[in-house]
């Protein structure tokens, strides 16, 4: 008789489908794991007008470590950018 444990039991039916992240998120997403910064952080000293990821170290009063959030950061970056853009009055 085989038993289906662990790893490859079959998966129960997903019935949420993330759909309610676009609206308002209710969990924090980790941007730079090594100074624990979430998006909303990161967020916000891109909105008190951080233009690049040593701007936003420096307004959350930490520095960067391995670097590896970097990529993110100036995603997030771009994305604000982008945005400000196109709405301007925002
Ligand atoms: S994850 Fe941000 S400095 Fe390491």
């Amino acid at each position: 008789m085989i038993q289906e444990t662990g790893l490859h039991a079959p998966r129960a039916h997903v019935s949420d489908n993330h759909s309610h992240l676009g609206e308002r998120r209710k969990y924090l997403m980790y941007i730079c794991i090594c100074n624990a910064l979430t998006d909303k952080q990161v967020d916000r000293a891109i909105k008190d007008g951080c233009r690049e990821p040593s701007d936003v170290y420096k307004a959350c009063g930490t520095q960067p470590q391995c670097g590896r959030c970097m990529e993110t950061m100036w995603h997030m970056l771009d994305t604000a950018m982008g945005e400000a853009a196109v709405s301007p009055g925002e």
